[in-house]
Formats: C-alpha cells, structure tokens, sequence
C-alpha cells in the first residue's frame, strides 16, 4: 500500500476530472433563451416566466407552480398560503439551510426545531409529536442533500393532529420518495434555484401546489400584477391590485428562460448524476468508517441531483482518528473533501433566542407566541453533534467508471492507511459542528 500523500507519499488523483464535475454545461440553446429575453427587454414582464410555471408544474406533475425570485421567498409564500399567521408555531429540522425556517419570523409564527435522523440527516419523525401544542400549524421538512424525508410518516402524523405540510425541495429537484415525485406529497412544495443547486438558473424559486386555493394565495402575497387574470378565491378579490404580502417576488425572466431550457435535459442529467454516485458508493461498499448518507433504490425512492452529497463518519471504526484528520488527509490525495456539514444547530444560534428583529420588546421568535418553545443545549443531541461524523465526497455529474474508480481508491487508501495518522491527529475544532467553542444559549 503507497504511502499517503500526506504523509509524503504519491498523490491518488494527479488530475482533477473537472469535466465530470461541471455543472450545468452552457449551450447555444441556454445562450439564445437568455439573448432572447434581452433583445426583446423583456426582463421584468411575466410571459416566458408563465411557460416556465406551465412546463414546470407539468414535469413535476402537479396542478400549479408560481415563480419567485428566490427559494426563500418561494418558502415564506408556502407559509403563508398554508395559512401560518401571528403567533402559529410551525415546526422545521434544526440542521437545514436557514431559509427553510426563518422566513415564518416575519409572518410573526413561531418555528419550532427538531432533532434530525442521524442515518437521513432529515426530521427525525419519531421527535416531532412531542413538539405540537395547541397552537401548531404547520411542518415544514427538508429532503437534506437530496435524501427523501420519510414521507409516510411525516404525513401521518400531519393528519392526526390537523397540520400543514412544507416540503422544501431546494435539494432534491426531481427526487423520489416510494415511486412518487417529492414535492407532491405534502400540501406544497418550495424550491430553490439558485447557482449551485442541481436545477440552477440564476437566482430563483418555485412554489408548486395541487391546491387551487394555495396557488391564488401565492399569486396574491407577491404577485399583484397577476391578480385579475389568476385569482378566483373570492375572499381575495377586495384586495385586487396590492399585494398582501407587501413584496414583489418575481421572477427575473432571464432566470425562467434557463429554467426552461433545463427542464428539457434535467431528467437526463439527473440519471447520469444518479448512475455516477451510485457507482461511486458501490465501491465503498463495506469499508469501515465510511457510510453513504444515499437512500436504497429498491425501496422506489431516489436522491434527485444529489445535491452536495455527503458521507457518514463513523471514527470508532478507524481507531478514533476524527473526521478532520481524515479529510486532510483526502484532500492531500488531490480530492477535495471537506468534514461537517455546510448547516449547523439552528436551534443554537442567537437569532433564535434573543433577537429582537422587529421592536416588539421580546426575541422576535416569541413576539406572538403564547409558550417558550425556545430549545436549550443538549435538547436535540443528533443535530448538535452531526457535523463530527460527516464529510463531503465528491458530486460527479457525469458517469465516467475509471474516473470514479479512481477516486474512490482515494479513499480507500486513506482508510487503509488511517493508522499512520492517528499520532498527529489534532481532532475536531469545536466549531465543526457548532456556532463556536463557546455555548451559546
Ligand atoms: C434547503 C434550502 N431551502 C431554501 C433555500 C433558499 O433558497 P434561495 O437561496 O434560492 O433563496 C436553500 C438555498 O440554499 C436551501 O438549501
């Protein structure tokens, strides 16, 4: 067995496959979309954003879609349209990007946070009942990093007590859960677009809905100028002209025309990204310490464009060598690899304990809440520890068998070799998995 790169030893990877990892290729057909747009100073007007809408609520296979110009406002419409209003408390994972959740502050709700499942990184659905109270409205759920959140169960619960369901599909554009597409499983679906996502147009959001009733209110918190030829809801219809939300969210049409440019491939692209990571996981199959964070595809579920996959560390298997050592010793193998995951506990951070975003006197996460439903450390142990046994791997785009090969033996020469690094290991910095060092609440 060579000696590891770190080490002094011969790098794995001599050159870096950047093909196999660019994304998404810019064609003739993405350049005329957007110069179409231009010559036509169409940027601001709704006509190719309405085709994106059409085409995209018929590839996902749902009655409606509405375009924003961010998955976040995509987000705070969702809540609003599920009817979250002042003082309801909404609940959502506590390890997922901040938008997925904080966006119920300016509606005046309360989020409330959940532990997440160490295997899924999603909500933990075995947590979430002992956090509805009286005044629970809606879940909102993650599908994180693509992996499709356990549905079933999310939903029944949802029913049993009488709340909405958010799913938040900002990772997992075209991912399934059981056969069905994620996205049409809940009450309505929101997702991100922007740079770097698996659907990437710019900046961009989408909401999609089977619930006329969802869609109208969609169209009238942000989107006035679409009231007379859309809305039916005749308890919307004084409102005419104004948006209730106070905002103006949509899209940017050079945005909606790459959207439907990449609708025509994504289906295409996405098995390619599917066919990639599989292969890449297959091989790493049975070496210790190294578990995929990837769904079972007998079960009929999928992980969509995989969007920055990760894996799952499990240092016990590697005689305690931590996760930070070990992606040093990755990225001296010319893969670059990376411990934690890119969210941290948001039911730690001081915006959610303090804050007084708004002036009400109080942290505006209580301003209209009727308990402290505020979580304290050691409250959701999975996510407050996550970040120390997780590591990103690479996010092939494209099959290419020797390509992946090789970087799969880049980790497995540093498994193989891990003994060597154990003297020098300096162990995980207390910020990997948290805010900082300190506790903060
Ligand atoms: C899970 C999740 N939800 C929502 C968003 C917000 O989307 P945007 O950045 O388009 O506002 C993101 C974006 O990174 C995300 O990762």
């Amino acid at each position: 067995m060579p000696d590891l790169a770190l080490l002094g030893g011969p790098r794995a990877i001599t050159e870096p496959a950047t093909d196999l990892f660019r994304w998404s290729d810019v064609t003739p057909d993405h350049e005329a979309a957007v110069l179409d747009v231009l010559h036509r100073g169409a940027m601001s007007g709704t006509d190719v954003t309405r085709q994106f809408e059409r085409e995209y609520a018929a590839w996902q296979g749902q009655a409606h879609a509405v375009a924003f110009n961010t998955g976040t406002a995509a987000i705070q419409v969702a809540m609003w349209a599920v009817g979250l209003r002042a003082g309801d408390e909404v609940i959502a994972q506590s390890i997922t990007y901040w938008a997925s959740i904080l966006p119920a502050l300016s509606l005046g709700a309360v989020p409330v946070l959940v532990d997440v499942d160490p295997d899924t990184l999603c909500i933990d659905p075995g947590k979430i009942e002992a956090r509805i109270g009286p005044r629970t409205r809606a879940i909102v759920v993650t599908h994180n990093m693509g992996y499709p959140t356990d549905m079933d169960r999310v939903m029944a619960i949802a029913r049993r007590h009488g709340l909405a369901v958010i799913e938040d599909v900002s990772h997992a554009h075209g991912g399934l859960y059981k056969g069905r597409k994620l996205g049409t499983i809940g009450d309505v679906a929101a997702f991100s677009c922007m740079s770097g996502k698996s659907f990437p147009i710019g900046e961009g959001g989408i909401l999609t809905t089977d619930s006329r009733e969802i869609f109208d209110r969609a169209i009238a918190f942000a989107h006035y100028e679409r009231y007379d030829d859309t809305i039916e809801e005749p308890d919307l219809a004084p409102y005419r002209g104004l948006p209730l939300g106070g905002v103006k969210y949509r899209m940017h049409q050079m945005s909606s025309a790459l959207g439907r440019v990449q609708l025509r491939t994504y289906d295409d692209r996405v098995a390619g990204i599917q066919a990639a990571m599989n292969e890449f996981w297959d091989l790493l199959e049975g070496v210790p310490g190294l578990r995929p964070h990837r769904v079972d595809p007998s079960t009929g579920s999928t992980m969509g464009g995989w969007y920055n996959p990760k894996g799952l560390y499990v240092a016990e298997e590697l005689g305690g060598l931590s996760v930070t050592r070990f992606c040093q010793a990755v990225r001296a193998e010319g893969v670059d690899c990376r411990p934690g995951l890119p969210y941290k506990p948001l039911h730690l951070h001081p915006l959610l304990h303090t804050a007084d975003v708004y002036g009400h006197g109080k942290p505006t996460r209580l301003a209209f809440a009727d308990r402290d439903v505020r979580e304290r450390r050691g409250d959701l142990p999975v996510a407050e520890e996550v970040g120390n046994r997780t590591y990103g791997v690479p996010w092939f785009r494209r099959f290419d068998r020797d390509v992946i090969a090789r970087y799969a033996a880049a980790f497995r020469k540093v498994v193989a070799n891990h003994g060597a690094l154990l003297a020098d290991d300096p162990g995980n910095p207390p910020g990997l998995a948290d805010w900082r060092a300190e506790p903060m609440v």
